[in-house]
């Protein structure tokens, strides 16, 4: 099985789908991971529920559209979470660590912003008017042939291209850049961060190092549409923590989540982590 370094660097958005069906055994694993999700820096705990899609259709009377963005997708993971200021990042967070999980499992997915319809997922989870839905994925085995979407360029955009470490992560301001060094430890978590997904690839984590504190910021961009359901940059944060935190496992790292009040720069501050 692929380590979390690993599956982060390979892991993809997978839009074409095989119409091969999951086993008992697979779905049995990916149930359990919803069960069991990662509580967010937050302190919220989404909920999950694997929806496939026939199924969906006959006895919910729901058709689980996505607009054309999805090809031949037979199961969907749909979630919620309880409304606040913050409630995004935990979603981030909790689904993206699933995912990795997915990913190590060797499957698909893709995460879905704007382009789903929520209605669906609000019958199906049974929502409260507490509850948000920020985004869904679909799951399932890549299929072999892109889709005719996908090769004629229609896909919102080049997911494999990445800025520089530098243009991310900072010492104590945001005009001291950090050159990547693989000796250290920290180093390697927040390159996991380069790494991750985020709406239209716009990658809007900045993290400012001060001492043993890394702060992670949001630097807005005007052209993420937050919907009015949802504010994607703040999920963008969450799958930012995510990766993060798994490098500091993995690496065996120890600390925690602080919510300080840094003041280093202007950008949107949404939380800290202190090393031991
Ligand atoms: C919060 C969020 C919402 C997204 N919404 C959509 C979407 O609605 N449709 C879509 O095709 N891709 C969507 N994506 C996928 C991104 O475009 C993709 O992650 C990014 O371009 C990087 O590509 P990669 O995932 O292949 O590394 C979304 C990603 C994130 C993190």
């Amino acid at each position: 099985m692929l380590t979390y370094a690993e599956a982060i660097r390979v892991r993809r958005s997978i839009r074409n789908y095989s119409k091969q069906v999951l086993d008992a055994k697979l779905l049995n694993k990916i149930n359990n991971l919803l069960e069991n999700p990662s509580k967010g820096p937050f302190g919220n705990t989404p909920r999950f529920i694997l929806v496939e899609k026939p199924e969906a259709r006959q006895q919910q009377k729901v058709k689980l559209g996505t607009y054309g963005f999805i090809s031949n997708a037979g199961y969907f993971i749909g979630g919620c979470v309880e409304k606040f200021e913050f409630a995004e990042v935990d979603y981030g967070y909790s689904l993206e660590r699933i995912i990795i999980e997915l990913t190590r499992l060797e499957l698909g997915t893709c995460w879905v912003g704007g382009t789903f319809k929520r209605k669906d997922y609000e019958i199906l989870l049974k929502t409260t008017d507490s509850e948000t839905i920020p985004c869904i994925t679909p799951v399932g085995y890549k299929a072999e042939k892109k889709s005719l979407r996908e090769r004629l360029g229609l896909t919102l955009t080049d997911g494999s291209k990445r800025n520089p470490f530098e243009m991310h992560f900072f010492e104590n301001h945001l005009e001291n850049p950090l050159s990547f060094n693989p000796e250290d430890k920290y180093h390697n978590a927040l390159e996991l961060v380069r790494r991750a997904p985020s709406a239209v690839n716009k990658q809007p984590w900045r993290v400012i190092k001060q001492d043993n504190k890394y702060h992670f910021y949001i630097f807005r961009d005007k052209m993420v549409g937050n919907t009015k359901n949802t504010d994607l940059q703040k999920v963008d944060l969450g799958i930012a923590l995510a990766h993060f935190k798994l490098g500091v496992e993995e690496q065996f790292l120890k600390g925690k989540w602080h919510i300080g009040k840094p003041g280093l720069c202007d950008l949107e501050y949404v939380i800290s982590w202190i090393a031991e």
